[in-house]
């Protein structure tokens, strides 16, 4: 079942407590944050601190997505914030096992990220120790972006690798992702599909999942005839 992650970065932190209650209304399987540092993208937005003062108002899965310099520096105050889900760069990191190890001690899940032009082949030698894999369909550091076509391919090509493997680690697809691109995701085999301004800026987002879950359905349908 294609599970959906707003990414919280494109809400109204004005209206932050109300945006979570809608959030539960509209039974999103989880909340996506979007941490950046301004160095390892070009874009500043939120840190460990915004991500706790939000743990204790829901018990909707938190997937962290962490676009920052060195996270093996500094995974000690995520992990204390309360995420479920921690994904990293893999462009980013120095030592993948070891901060695998400290994700899994508190009991995590550990996920790698690839940029649009990095291989997936970067992330191969991790499988095993992975509990998910987000691909970026934009360059990382901003809402509202195109999805960049290129990157379909590279999803379908790893959950071929996955299934191939008799693994079967998600495969989450972070960027562009709206109702007029959702049909070439799904083909694509993505399983959690991360989406911000699409879904952010629509006024009731238990019928905008509704939509989108009708959307997957049909296509599905039509996809067996
Ligand atoms: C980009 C972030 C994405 C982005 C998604 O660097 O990782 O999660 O916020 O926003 P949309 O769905 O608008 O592309
Ligand atoms: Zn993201």
């Amino acid at each position: 079942m294609i599970q959906i992650a707003p990414s919280i970065l494109s809400a109204d932190f004005s209206l932050i407590k109300e945006e979570l209650s809608k959030l539960e209304k509209a039974k999103v399987n989880y909340i996506h944050f979007d941490v950046m540092d301004n160095h390892f993208v070009p874009n500043l937005t939120f840190g460990s601190k915004f991500i706790k003062d939000l743990r204790k108002y829901t018990k909707i899965p938190f997937d962290v997505h962490l676009m920052i310099d060195s996270p093996d520096d500094c995974i000690d105050e995520f992990l204390d914030a309360g995420g479920d889900i921690y994904t990293f760069h893999i462009e980013a990191v120095r030592n993948v096992n070891k901060l695998a190890n400290r994700v899994k001690a508190e009991n995590r899940k550990f996920s790698l990220s690839v940029k649009p032009k990095t291989p997936i082949e970067t992330i191969l030698p991790y499988l095993d120790i992975l509990d998910m894999i987000l691909i970026m369909s934009v360059e990382p550091g901003f809402g509202g972006q195109s999805l960049i076509e290129e990157t379909l391919t590279k999803i379908s090509k790893l959950k071929n690798i996955i299934t191939s493997k008799g693994l079967s680690i998600p495969v989450e697809i972070d960027g562009g992702v709206n109702l007029s691109t959702l049909q070439r995701v799904v083909e694509s085999g993505a399983d959690i599909l991360v989406m911000g301004s699409a879904f952010f800026k629509n006024e009731d987002y238990k019928i905008f999942m509704e939509k989108v879950y009708n959307n997957i359905k049909d296509l599905k349908t039509l996809n067996q005839t």
